[in-house]
């Protein structure tokens, strides 16, 4: 028999499918329930709301799982590439030599962006946040190219993946070259993915950019482990956006706005912000383990904490070792990484953090990672948005697909004042004076 959840609401019973996930996570449907019961349910940051059915990334908070499509994201930080990984949390599989040689080929065809959006990049002032510039230029790049009649849903669906995957990397390259008023560079069909990249944000007339396959290699791994984490705060946004039935650029415009928050993708630059903070207090990091245990005071430990994970967040490993190894073949220290191994170890041995379930997430370890890649601190979710654009897309896509989409709606309680009459304004002055209103 299949399982039900009952619910008694003013002595009347109810019953309510459940949903088993593949991995036997259970859900409670409840599409029905405004319909049945006139009640509606009360879940501020939707903690308890699954918002979709999905087949891309599966994660276990408890276990410190994740997986897309299936493949655990140790292996795929092991044996991928970003821009294999991208096609697999797109389409579904991993791609055979042909297709992967396909989309790579698709993705140099659309590396270039139209000349007049330098003109875009110019008339932003000076220190203008580039996640800003970003989620603009992105939503810009419907108007530069506009959907053609001709072409197929399909064939035209494709061509905006492929134009967002490979513009993206160059309009973040060129947001920060024109930020420093130095010459674009323009991406180059010789080079992969990771080094284009690389190539575009350092080459110089001066000092021509020397590619490290090792700082290559780390790119990879950094974008692999930031392309999908399900529903998250970005994520959802795309989808919520998207619900409306309004084009992809704009939705990923959504998400790019939503990662930039210092609680999601701004995370890693607030890590570095908030580790320079302790280096220029004197370098010791206890007096702000304490304004973070203090319940009176806003102040949280950056980096630190994770609305799903309840233990290590399995991306942060992976990267801490990246890290490590690009320190040393670097031949670099950082004394912000002497302060954040101080600040780690402080963290998972007090009780505080342990009582509340929180570990270091990845955003602790990518930002060393990046500064050792000499990426400034402002860019941090700029690089991290080029790599959770695949899992955006694939999302977005995922949601077009499903039969039973719906617009996203949700309702609220409404706390406010009852039914109240209209005062004009002349008596407003006076009720005013009087102390009345
Ligand atoms: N430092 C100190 N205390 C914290 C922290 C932290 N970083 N994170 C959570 N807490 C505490 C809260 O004060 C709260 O304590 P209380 O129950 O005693 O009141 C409890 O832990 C639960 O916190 P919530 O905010 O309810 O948990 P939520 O799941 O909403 O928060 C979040 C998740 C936003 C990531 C939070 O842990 C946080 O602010 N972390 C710092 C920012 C950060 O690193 N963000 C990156 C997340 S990963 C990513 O987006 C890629």
């Amino acid at each position: 028999m299949a399982e039900k959840a009952t619910l008694i609401l003013d002595g009347k019973t109810y019953e309510f499918p459940i949903i088993t996930g593949s991995e036997g996570d259970k859900a409670i449907d409840i599409s029905k329930l405004l319909k049945e019961t006139g009640y509606i349910t009360f879940d501020p940051g939707y903690v308890n709301t699954g918002s979709c059915i999905s087949a891309i990334t599966y994660m276990d908070g408890k276990k410190g799982i994740l997986r897309y499509r299936g493949i655990p994201i140790e292996e795929l930080a092991e044996h991928s590439t970003f821009v294999e990984t991208s096609y697999l949390l797109i389409n579904g599989n991993l791609p055979t030599p042909d297709e992967l040689a396909a989309f790579s080929g698709l993705l140099n065809d659309h590396s270039l962006v139209h000349e007049d959006m330098k003109t875009f990049f110019s008339s932003y002032p000076r220190g203008a946040h580039p996640m800003g510039i970003l989620s603009s230029m992105v939503n810009a790049l419907r108007a530069f190219y506009p959907e053609v009649p001709e072409r197929s849903q399909e064939e035209e669906l494709n061509l905006t993946v492929a134009r967002l995957l490979s513009k993206l990397r160059t309009l973040a390259a060129m947001s920060y070259r024109i930020s420093r008023g130095h010459r674009v560079i323009y991406p180059s069909h010789e080079l992969g993915y990771c080094a284009n990249f690389l190539n575009m944000m350092f080459d110089s007339p001066v000092k021509p950019y020397v590619i490290d396959y090792d700082v290559v290699r780390a790119l990879e791994v950094f974008w692999i482990t930031s392309a999908d984490h399900e529903q998250n705060c970005s994520t959802s946004a795309v989808r919520h956006v998207g619900s409306a039935r309004v084009n992809l650029y704009a939705s990923i415009s959504a998400g790019i706005s939503a990662l930039w928050g210092p609680l999601h993708g701004g995370a890693n630059q607030a890590v570095i912000e908030m580790l320079q903070e302790i280096r220029d207090s004197g370098g010791d990091p206890r007096p702000f383990i304490e304004r973070a245990k203090d319940r009176n005071d806003p102040f949280r430990l950056m980096g630190f904490g994770h609305r799903v994970y309840k233990t290590y967040d399995p991306r942060a490993p992976i990267i801490k070792k990246m890290t490590d190894k690009i320190l040393t073949k670097l031949g670099r220290t950082d004394p912000l990484l002497d302060i954040a191994q101080n600040l780690e170890e402080l963290v998972i041995r007090d009780p505080y953090f342990i009582d509340h379930n929180l570990y270091p997430n990845v955003d602790f370890h990518s930002g060393i990672l990046l500064r050792a890649m000499d990426v400034p601190v402002n860019m941090f979710p700029v690089m991290f948005a080029i790599g959770r654009l695949p899992g955006w897309i694939g999302q977005w896509m995922e949601s077009m697909e499903d039969p039973d989409r719906k617009l996203c709606r949700p309702r609220q309680i409404y706390l406010g004042p009852t039914l109240r009459e209209y005062i004009p304004r002349d008596k407003r002055i006076q009720m005013k004076e009087n102390g009345e209103l």
